[in-house]
């Protein structure tokens, strides 16, 4: 049954202290749980519940006095008194536990993963985010390094005790006890605690650690100089691990990542993996202050810490990067992942009102559009307000689990505004379409603003949303004639009036991409081409181009039309504007996905069709580099590299521009360039580029030998060098490819990784996954069922591949129909699994 936002009731007892001691062995570690309780006096009565999910429970005594619960399935329930020592000895099986969810082993290493409700397989618990409480933890075992929240007090012959005196949700629980060795640095923070840092690694890896220790320091830093927010404890740890069902987690003091969001060095890691991990330490860490210190009050707030927080690492990274860079990657992913979850099956607000597992509501909209609705709070109340109102909510909610009501409390307080129609964000799920037109009447521009949201599952009807649109004009000679101004729409239709004396001038609008929404805005190919040359804010500058991009390609699908001359120059200027930032420049020359085409197609109500995008996606890049073949070939001579690798912005940026022209040149040169740049590459971003090329045209078959052999024990290559196999496969090559991998003695399919480097990577292939015959359906399908009972999590979230299935043909439906009803049908499904595949099957 499923869990309602609308059923919540306060926690029945509270928290005091826990003190838990693990005695760990692979197959029969004991937790030894005592537990200070209290009646919540604003709680809802009645007896103890307590969550416990594969536990064995050994003994349980309250005040001293052995007791016998009632076991209920999903825990236990015990009649209690009102202040209370619970104790209690269970055994659990950290071997045999494949989830990745509560206590698990990963290459002998114990370790944890507890968000959103992992503690309850650890011991029985309130397993809630609103039951907070310090901990105190005994690790026993003979393994070198016991790691826990908090900081460690105790150290002994086969233990070490650790306390975390910050009151926390259990989620926030973490256990490390391996063979690990530590790359070792010191920050000192503005209140001046010095703070021990810490990276924990299995060893040999312990080199490739410098980039995330910089990255780490540099995040402590930046908390501190824009928000104000200074670490809390004396040390802060991280540990690597490979097997992780997703990217990391910000367990208090006690960082667990994915090891691909740690590890990186020049020889194996590419610019995207370090921005990657810049991105996510930066992450984690600042969940300290939002998430750890102020938590949620149910999982229905998911958002209140993941939309900030992924809205704080934005803005880091931007600083630390390009802001212009920055926010056109957030809008690219926003329309790759978030937009097609709106338009679909799983479409569900920002805030949900109820799910069957939360796990499957680590979402694209919660973290992604959670972080948009942030954005646009901000460009609504104006800085001043927002800072004032963050300054207040640290201070009223610091120790607290909340919820975005309190959250929109202190910036009304802060504005003076009411924000109750901006709060309408959360609660209603789709993505708006905003139409846009013009015209000019008595030196006024005059711009109606048109929005309308589609009905999504279990939301038929829609209101109008409170969104900032932020405009300019451009005059035909390239002057902004319309300086940047916001506009605030809040009903369904408005007109604005804006003083312009150039009749003839062109409406930038939704500058800075200010809301998320889908635009819908006439303009001429040389309206655009205006636009892409002469915008002053670079995200509509980016998008002009993309719109010109995907105008072509859409000409090129459904009419077979040649490509667009209109289109080729105006690249040409870009691509021979020396002031522009050549990672900018990069982004302007990657053409539309074949992604963004599909959904274009989709929203216009035409049926997309995966070989004829890709076929005009090859025919449009052929035309590029035909036209611009000189001044791209010497983007990619004058870029060759100089000097030792350095993963800083401005190289990175370097190395993509001369990366993208490689793209293209390699579609009219027989993939010459590229195979000179993969035998002379000297970091893995060249030379992965390269391969990538080569493999796209259907060559690089001998390249692909020679990377494996090379890369063969470092499996964090090997899932790049799988993924890449499958996912840059042409046609309808991808299901071939990825069935003969799936058969490789490498493919280690119960590592979520490797698994993701094959699975999701065919779904990720438009052209393969949709292959006619319903081919790539059959196998993805296929290792759903085979992960499910190993790691539900992981087959779940690869469900998501299905969501679109309903935008193709005929026939395309029948057969991922099909593949769904043999999931939905299968003997036994997870929960998790369950839920996704009902979801996208019933809407
Ligand atoms: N809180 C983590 C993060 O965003 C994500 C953990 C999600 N894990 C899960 N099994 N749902 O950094
Ligand atoms: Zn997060």
């Amino acid at each position: 049954a499923p869990i309602r936002l609308a059923d919540y009731q306060p926690p029945a007892f509270l928290v005091d202290k826990v003190s838990l001691t693990f005695r760990l062995a692979p197959n029969t570690t004991r937790v030894l749980s005592r537990i200070a309780f209290r009646r919540n006096p604003d709680g809802p009565g009645g007896p103890l519940k307590l969550d416990g999910d594969k536990l064995t429970l050994i003994s349980a005594q309250i005040d001293g006095t052995p007791i016998t619960p009632t076991l209920t399935g999903t825990g236990l329930e015990i009649d209690a008194p009102d202040a209370f020592t619970w104790e209690a000895e269970v055994e659990i099986d950290p071997e045999a536990n494949t989830t990745l969810n509560g206590l698990y082993m990963s290459n002998g290493m114990y370790c944890t993963q507890c968000e959103a409700e992992g503690f309850r397989r650890i011991t029985y618990y309130p397993d809630r985010p609103d039951v907070m409480a310090p901990f105190e933890v005994r690790i026993e075992s003979d393994l070198p390094v016991l790691l826990s929240n908090g900081e460690e007090i105790e150290r002994g012959d086969g233990f070490a005790l650790w306390h975390d005196p910050w009151p926390k949700p259990a989620y926030l629980f973490a256990l490390v006890a391996g063979e690990l060795v530590a790359r070792s640095d010191r920050f000192r923070t503005m209140e001046g605690r010095d703070v021990a840092l810490n990276i924990w690694v299995r060893p040999g890896d312990e080199d490739r650690c410098d980039y995330a220790m910089d990255a780490l320091k540099r995040s402590m830093l930046w908390d501190e100089e824009v928000y104000g927010r200074a670490y809390d404890l004396d040390v802060f740890n991280i540990v690597a691990v490979d097997d992780f069902n997703m990217g990391a987690m910000e367990n208090k003091g006690l960082n667990i990542f994915n090891s691909r969001l740690v590890l990186a060095s020049p020889e194996t890691a590419t610019d995207a993996d370090y921005q990657r991990i810049e991105s996510v330490i930066a992450h984690e860490y600042f969940h300290n202050w939002t998430g750890n210190r102020i938590t949620c009050r149910d999982w229905f707030q998911l958002c209140l810490k993941e939309g900030l927080t992924v809205y704080r690492d934005q803005q880091f990274s931007g600083d630390a990067r390009s802001h212009a860079v920055q926010r056109i990657e957030d809008v690219q992913m926003l329309r790759a992942r978030q937009f097609p979850e709106d338009a679909g099956p799983l479409a569900h607000p920002v805030r949900p009102e109820s799910y069957v597992e939360i796990n499957n509501f680590y979402t694209a909209t919660v973290y992604e559009k959670g972080a948009e609705l942030i954005g646009m709070l901000r460009v609504l109340i104006g800085d001043a307000a927002w800072q004032q109102g963050c300054k207040l909510y640290f201070e009223r909610h610091d120790g607290q689990a909340c919820t975005i009501e309190d959250w929109l409390k202190v910036f009304e307080d802060a504005s003076g505004r009411a924000l109750s129609h901006f709060a309408r964000w959360y609660h209603q799920a789709g993505t708006p379409r905003l139409s846009v037109s013009s015209r000019h009447e008595a030196g006024e521009l005059i711009l109606t603003l048109a929005q309308e949201t589609r009905p999504t599952p279990g939301q038929p009807e829609k209101s109008p949303l409170h969104m900032p649109i932020r405009i300019g004009a451009i005059a035909p000679d390239g002057q902004e004639v319309v300086a940047d101004t916001v506009l605030e729409l809040t009903e369904a239709k408005q007109e604005f009036r804006l003083p312009c004396q150039t009749p003839e001038a062109v409406p930038s609008v939704l500058r800075g991409f200010s809301a998320p929404v889908i635009l819908d805005q006439p303009l001429s190919t040389a309206d655009k081409a205006l636009l892409l040359a002469h915008d002053t804010d670079p995200l509509s500058r980016w998008d002009a181009g993309r719109s010109l991009g995907k105008e072509a390609l859409m000409a090129m699908i459904l009419d077979d039309a040649a490509p667009d001359p209109t289109y080729l120059d105006a690249l040409g200027k870009v691509l021979s504007d020396m002031d522009l930032d050549p990672a900018f420049q990069a982004l302007v020359l990657a053409l539309p996905s074949d992604e963004d085409m599909a959904q274009t197609l989709a929203e216009g109500g035409a049926t997309p069709d995966p070989l004829r995008i890709e076929a005009a996606r090859v025919a449009l890049s052929t035309a590029v580099a035909g036209q611009h073949r000189d001044t791209l070939a010497n983007i990619h001579d004058s870029l060759a590299p100089t000097g030792p690798f350095s993963p800083d912005a401005g190289d990175a940026a370097k190395r993509s521009l001369r990366n993208a022209a490689l793209a293209l040149l390699t579609r009219i040169d027989n993939g010459d360039r590229a195979r000179a740049q993969f035998d002379t590459a000297s970091n893995m971003t060249d030379s992965l580029a390269a391969l990538t090329c080569l493999l796209r045209i259907g060559d690089g078959v001998t390249e692909a030998e020679t990377f494996r052999k090379r890369w063969q024990s470092d499996r964090l290559v090997m899932d790049k060098w799988f993924a890449l196999k499958v996912g840059t496969a042409p046609g309808e090559t991808g299901v071939g490819i990825a069935r003969e991998l799936a058969d490789d003695p490498d493919f280690t399919w119960k590592t979520p990784n490797r698994f993701r480097a094959v699975v999701h990577a065919l779904g990720a292939n438009h052209s393969g996954f949709h292959a006619g015959d319903g081919s790539g359906y059959a196998f993805v399908a296929e290792w759903i069922l085979r992960m499910d009972p190993v790691v539900p999590q992981v087959a779940a979230r690869t469900m998501t591949v299905f969501q679109t299935f309903r935008r193709y043909d005929a026939d395309r439906k029948a057969l991922a129909e099909a593949a769904l009803r043999r999931i939905s049908e299968a003997a036994t499904l997870s929960r998790d699994t369950g839920e996704m595949v009902r979801r996208i099957l019933e809407s």
